[in-house]
């Protein structure tokens, strides 16, 4: 069955916290992620999204479940250290509406729905008045022994939606990798697009 998509705001975010913070913890488990969740790190890292009044939270709803989430808020409302190298570029950062994650469940992939996950947060983008819209991907080596053999890298999937790389613009985030005790920072790189 193809999933309903609904999109909410700011503190309605909070009813959909459990099982958006499920949903990342299972599908970030996979490369490049490998992020080894708990809910405790979940509720800090998602709060922001709450405490926005201009966030978005788009779902894909089987159901009562949801199979999908994506996430986006303005920059001035993320975390310092997605802030920091905007800053240190002279963006305005009000001028810039900050992507966080796309998780769809793997059944449910390939059929539009990441799409619809763009063209909903760069909707809200527009709303907003932002004339840029970001996020950030994980760098991992490309002979990472995690890398499973059949791996399809976003890349492609970014260009044709308009972003670019910017190489100039990158950032350490820290979590748990699986297999490891302490959470570590990994180099985050930037892709860009302006309207
Ligand atoms: C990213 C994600 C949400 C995309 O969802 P999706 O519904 O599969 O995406 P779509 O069906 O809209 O396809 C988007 C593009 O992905 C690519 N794609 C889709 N299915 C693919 C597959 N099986 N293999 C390779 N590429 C594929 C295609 O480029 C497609 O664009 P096109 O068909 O217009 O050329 C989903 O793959 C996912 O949850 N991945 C794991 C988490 C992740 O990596 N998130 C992104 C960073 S936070």
């Amino acid at each position: 069955m193809k999933p309903t998509i609904l999109t909410v705001s700011g503190s309605a975010f909070e009813q959909w916290l459990e099982p958006v913070a499920a949903l990342r913890i299972q599908v970030f488990r996979e490369f490049p992620y490998l992020y080894d969740g708990s809910l405790d790190y979940e509720k800090h890292y998602l709060q922001r999204y709450i405490d926005s009044p201009n966030s978005t939270l788009v779902l894909a709803l089987d159901g009562d479940k949801v199979v999908g989430a994506s996430t986006a808020l303005p920059m001035r409302d993320a975390d310092d250290a997605f802030q920091l190298p905007f800053r240190r570029h002279g963006f305005a950062i009000d001028d810039i509406y900050y992507f966080g994650e796309s998780v769809l469940q793997s059944p449910y992939r390939g059929s539009g729905i990441g799409h619809r996950f763009f063209d909903a947060r760069e909707q809200a983008a527009r709303e907003q008045g932002c004339s840029i819209t970001t996020f950030c991907a994980v760098q991992r080596p490309s002979n990472h022994p995690a890398r499973p053999q059949d791996y399809v890298p976003h890349h492609a999937f970014w260009d044709k939606r308009g972003y670019t790389p910017r190489p100039d613009l990158t950032c350490d985030y820290h979590w748990r990798d699986i297999g490891d005790s302490e959470e570590t920072l990994k180099p985050m790189l930037f892709w860009i697009k302006t309207c």
